[in-house]
């Protein structure tokens, strides 16, 4: 039928075949060998049609790499139109991950089975995007409006026994049993039995005022939670159409919105994270037959948030871990806070007893480092101090086995200095993860003078099996995400001294996108640690007074933040919400008195500019020196470690959508008219702006 789609009869069942690795991606290709498919069935002598993929997967949605490109006929819902009045009985038969468009040809099936492995999904809002191709009005016909709703705009797969229950699957296959014969037995049942011709979008749909508030309720818990993302608010409007319109109308509907999605930068910028967060996973320049170490076994040294939170990634991933700390105390404590976050998450549902169970047997705490003597990575987790680190790194090196990996979990000091105090810094890394090290997805592989192509791919591997998103970076100080966010976090402590209020700031950068404003965050994490970072620096080192005064003066007056329920803000001790203090501000007007500031009033924008260009000027300073590989990897770092809002795409794609001369231009009104030291351009912002290219442009060349 074309060279992705085969078509064959079998017994008098027709079987339609889809091999379009690696996940049957509705290419133009697929899509005209269905349409193909479709017309031969339709006029030869087979009873029923089956239509089932090759490979890992049934059809895992839209060619995600043809949006933004001017549409290869035929379109998806031509074909999907064509299947839904198809004059045989069809059947789609699903393995693997049946998503997006994948669940939606499936959906124009009059029959759906699965085996047990299965999983369905509508996860376009992750693309920006909403089901296009009718999955917002034949979802809720099959499955109702609430498992619709939750389907469609978490975009979280079902897996498939639970879609049989929801009625978007008809038939589970026996555990183990072959995919196509158990779809031609199925098939054949139902042609035994007569089924009828059952079209999904002919079945009726009842629409009760519990669904008009369920809905409502919907839309505003949305507005809340997605802060500024329109695709799930249109997702709401084509369900709501589906309830309450004829087929067409609702499908018209969808397809007009789904355009919008699509030319909305909003999912350009979600589709090229997509992209980002893959490509992320590739090191330039590896050796292709460079092949990953085993990891087993794991040692972690320190028994702190970061050391516990990081046993649980690989407890989770079923990777025996050995938690060392030095005090038995210091031990119990780790113990006892890895138990309570398991239990926390049992008790909120998000994890089954018997997996925690699981997952806490791999951990094994002990104070004794002999016990790292097999293990095959160790991660160190201990105290911001380069002295202590290498004394760690020592005795490490004299313990584990020659082939161990041995890595740091560092945050700012020297890889390579830890690596120069161990006889085998081809073997050392550092694996920077980000708190809580059991949620966020970030981990960043830095990759010190020595590391070998070996542990770099045995990196990115175990980062995969842990289910994080790895970026690899360059030493310097900070790596990629700290060395930026001192630039984002200067700007905001100039813009609180010079005028505006902590609520003004943080208030300004949420009503943004980003997760959190960055005076909050200071606030969650402690403004002790900065301020004990900062004693240790010299008055050059620690840069221009303004923008450290107010938060040492807040320390000093035992304003920690959350955990002394006061800092920028003071917290509700119940409910931890934040509320403003007229204390800061006199601290804050009196440290600009001191430092000769006359206050002034600055806006949601300015600020919203200044902290963001500060964010770009430095990732093309980074990007300029290799310290990351990409643009894109810049962008998951701060979309997946920073909570930067993914609609934007991370902070180099918000540089090409605003434009790099822009940007550059203004850059320089800053260094103009605020200040000359902050605010050089990188030399590759300047050129980029002056040959009026992109930094995906740059890649692009770069790439070629
Ligand atoms: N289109 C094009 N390429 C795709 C793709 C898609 N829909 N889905 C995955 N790929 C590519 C990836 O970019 C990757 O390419 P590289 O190897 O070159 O990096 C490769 O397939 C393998 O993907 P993963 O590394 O993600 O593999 P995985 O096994 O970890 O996950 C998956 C597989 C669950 C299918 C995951 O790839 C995924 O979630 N894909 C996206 C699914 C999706 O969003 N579908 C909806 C598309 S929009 C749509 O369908 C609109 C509509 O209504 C018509």
């Amino acid at each position: 039928m074309s060279e992705t789609v085969s078509y064959s009869i079998e017994d008098d069942i027709g079987i339609v075949r889809i091999d379009n690795p690696p996940v049957n991606a509705l290419s133009q290709s697929v899509r005209s060998g269905l349409m193909k498919a479709l017309e031969a069935s339709s006029s030869d002598d087979s009873k029923a049609l089956i239509i089932l993929c090759e490979g890992r997967t049934f059809i895992a949605g839209a060619d995600i790499t043809e949006f933004g490109k001017p549409p290869l006929e035929p379109v998806l819902g031509e074909v999907l139109q064509r299947l839904d009045e198809h004059n045989k009985l069809t059947v789609a038969a699903l393995h693997g991950t049946a998503l997006g468009g994948g669940l939606e040809t499936a959906l124009c099936c009059h029959y759906r089975c699965a085996d047990t492995s299965a999983r369905v999904g509508l996860p376009e809002v992750k693309l920006g995007l909403l089901p296009g191709a009718g999955g917002t009005q034949r979802t809720p016909r099959l499955a109702g409006l609430e498992t619709a709703l939750e389907l469609i705009t978490s975009g979280q797969p079902m897996a498939a026994a639970k879609a049989l229950d929801a009625g978007l699957v008809d038939h589970l296959l026996a555990a183990g049993q072959d995919l196509l014969q158990g779809a031609k037995d199925y098939t054949r049942s139902l042609l035994d039995g007569n089924a009828p011709l059952r079209r999904a979008s002919a079945l009726p749909i009842a629409f009760s005022e519990q669904d008009k508030a369920t809905l409502d309720a919907a839309r505003k818990r949305l507005q809340q939670k997605t802060r500024g993302e329109r695709a799930p608010q249109r997702i709401i409007d084509c369900l709501e159409a589906a309830a309450t319109r004829p087929f067409e109308e609702g499908l018209k509907l969808e397809r007009s919105l789904f355009l919008e999605c699509m030319s909305d930068p909003q999912s350009s910028a979600l589709r090229h994270l997509f992209f980002a967060e893959r490509e992320a996973a590739k090191v330039n320049g590896l050796a292709k037959d460079t092949r990953p170490l085993p990891v087993e076994q794991v040692g972690i040294i320190g028994a702190g948030t970061m050391g516990g939170g990081i046993a649980m990634c690989f407890a989770n991933a079923g990777i025996a871990v050995t938690l060392i700390d030095n005090s038995p105390e210091g031990l119990e404590r780790g113990l006892g806070l890895i138990a309570r976050n398991y239990s926390t998450s049992v008790s909120r549902g998000r994890l089954s007893e018997e997996k925690s169970a699981a997952a806490q047997a791999l951990i094994q705490g002990s104070t004794d480092y002999t016990s790292l003597a097999n293990v095959d990575l160790v991660i160190e987790a201990v105290f911001e101090n380069l002295e202590l680190k290498q004394t760690v790194f020592r005795q490490l090196d004299n313990i584990c086995k020659p082939g161990a990996i041995l890595a740091t979990n560092t945050s700012y000091q020297d890889v390579n200095a830890i690596a120069a105090v161990t006889n085998r810094p081809q073997q050392v890394l550092g694996l920077h993860f980000f708190s809580p090290a059991n949620v966020m997805k970030l981990l960043e592989i830095v990759r010190a003078d020595h590391s070998s192509d070996e542990i770099i791919a045995t990196a990115m591997a175990v980062a995969k099996r842990i289910g994080k998103v790895p970026v690899l970076a360059g030493v310097c100080y900070g790596f990629i995400g700290n060395r930026m966010l001192r630039h984002y976090q200067r700007e905001a402590q100039l813009c609180l001294i010079e005028g505006a209020t902590p609520a003004q700031i943080d208030s300004a950068m949420e009503g943004w996108g980003m997760a959190m404003g960055p005076l909050a965050v200071g606030d969650l994490a402690g403004l002790d640690i900065g301020y004990k970072a900062r004693q240790a620096l010299s008055d050059d080192e620690k840069g221009d007074p303004k923008s450290y005064r107010v938060p040492d003066l807040l320390v000093e007056q035992g304003r920690l933040g959350q955990k002394a329920g006061k800092g920028y803000y003071q917290y509700d001790p119940e409910t931890r919400k934040r509320s403003d203090d007229p204390a800061v501000l006199e601290v804050v007007e009196s440290a600009a008195r001191e430092l000769g500031v006359e206050r002034r009033a600055i806006s949601a924008e300015e600020i919203v500019s200044r902290l963001t260009c500060a964010l770009i000027n430095e990732g093309a300073r980074i990007l300029e020196e290799g310290i990351a590989q990409r643009p894109g990897d810049i962008d998951a770092v701060y979309a997946y470690g920073y909570g930067f809002p993914r609609h934007r795409g991370g902070p180099m794609h918000l540089a090409d959508t605003l434009g790099v001369k822009q940007v550059y231009k203004t850059v320089c009104h800053y260094r103009d008219t605020l200040s000359a030291d902050n605010w050089q351009p990188s030399a590759l912002l300047e050129a980029l702006a002056n040959s009026d290219d992109s930094f995906s442009g740059w890649q692009a060349q770069r790439q070629a």
